[in-house]
């Protein structure tokens, strides 16, 4: 184990100091692209503006043939789009890959002042994000940077479920992690075919009436169904493990693109549970997003209300016979100040806040 004293040293002489404290900025999508297909990068400089972090997709959805011409588009996105405020992220290969290397040698030495985050997907354990910490402090050495690149893993296999506390701890570079349930299902051999959401065969059945003696599929249509959430366990374990290391939590992709219904249900799931934002694949899911990570103003004009009538934040009072007390003013401390982050950054939303 490094000594608490070592862990914030430059691990490469040259490479800039580990940060201290995670960023936290208003990053409610993470809006995917193939830097392969020249039309979608031409489309770029429209659509950075319009999200908050712009992600240059390396990994899957990229085929063999345009692994090399991804990382290339990735480049001339970072030397020649003028990013403004909005983050600028990638997803490499992964660490078994035969690209992955050249992915992160290539990035961090040609556009590593343009990066903020780089996604390595199926990560394992912390000996995973040990490599890529040390090859990252190398290589920024190397490209003389000043600011250090962050990391953001992919929960998607059993194993980085079993080891997400010490992937949450293993590096100051850590930045966040997001759910990958398409991967993860596979990994472990559940039975679904899809890229996230829920599935109509997972489900508690109500009680039969009582009395009836009634069983068996003939009288099944009496009983209501409920679909719970397959993603439940693993979303609320990230989030634990997340802010217990003070990094932030995302859900990953929702792949039913003309579900956008179903979409934002889970999209809300996810931001109930404390996650900072979602994976976006489709310009449709932008919106979607945007509205579900920014908390509603009814909820914000109301916590500004119980923020108001609790004074110095101590102590328990009646509000619209409601208790309020300690631990609620600071639940809604927590919905004002994520308003205010995103109002600085969203003039629509300061509005809506009757923030100014
Ligand atoms: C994302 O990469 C996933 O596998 O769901
Ligand atoms: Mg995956």
């Amino acid at each position: 184990m490094r000594s608490a004293k070592d862990f914030f040293k430059p691990l490469a002489v040259g490479a800039p100091e580990p940060v201290r404290e995670i960023p936290v900025k208003p990053s409610r999508m993470i809006h995917f692209f193939p830097p392969s297909i020249p039309k979608m990068v031409a489309k770029v400089p429209d659509i950075a503006p319009t999200v908050d972090i712009l992600l240059g997709n390396l990994e899957d959805g990229v085929p063999m043939a345009d692994k090399e011409a991804a990382r290339a588009g990735l480049v001339e996105v970072g030397e020649t789009v003028e990013m403004g405020s909005t983050q600028l992220w990638t997803r490499v290969n992964s660490l078994d890959s035969p690209w992955c290397l050249d992915d992160l040698t290539t990035l961090v030495t040609e556009i590593g002042d343009k990066l903020d985050v780089i996604m390595i997907p199926k990560v394992e354990g912390p000996e995973d994000i040990h490599y890529v910490d040390r090859l990252l402090a190398q290589l920024e050495a190397r490209a003389g940077l000043t600011k250090p690149l962050l990391v953001h893993a992919i929960l998607e296999t059993a194993r980085g479920v079993a080891n997400v506390e010490e992937i949450c701890a293993a590096s100051p570079r850590m930045q966040g992690l997001s759910l990958g349930p398409a991967d993860l299902a596979a990994n472990r051999r559940m039975k679904t075919t899809r890229v996230g959401g829920g599935h109509p065969g997972y489900l508690v059945r109500q009680d039969p009436p009582s009395g009836s003696g009634e069983r068996g599929p003939d009288h099944e249509a009496d009983r209501t169904t409920y679909q719970q959430d397959l993603w439940h366990y693993t979303i609320a374990r990230m989030v634990d493990a997340c802010v217990a290391n003070g990094i932030l939590p995302f859900y990953g992709p929702f792949g039913d693109i003309a579900d956008t219904v179903a979409c934002e249900d889970q999209f809300r799931n996810a931001y109930l549970l404390g996650c900072v934002g979602a994976w976006s694949l489709h310009p449709v899911q932008i919106g979607i997003a945007k509205k579900v990570f920014s908390p509603d103003p009814a909820e914000v004009a109301h916590a500004q209300r119980v923020i108001e009538a609790m004074g110095d934040g101590t102590g328990a009072i009646m509000l619209d016979g409601k208790m309020e007390d300690d631990a609620s003013v600071k639940q809604c401390h927590v919905v004002v100040e994520l308003a205010r982050s995103l109002a600085e950054r969203d003039p629509d939303l300061a509005a809506a806040y009757g923030f100014r």
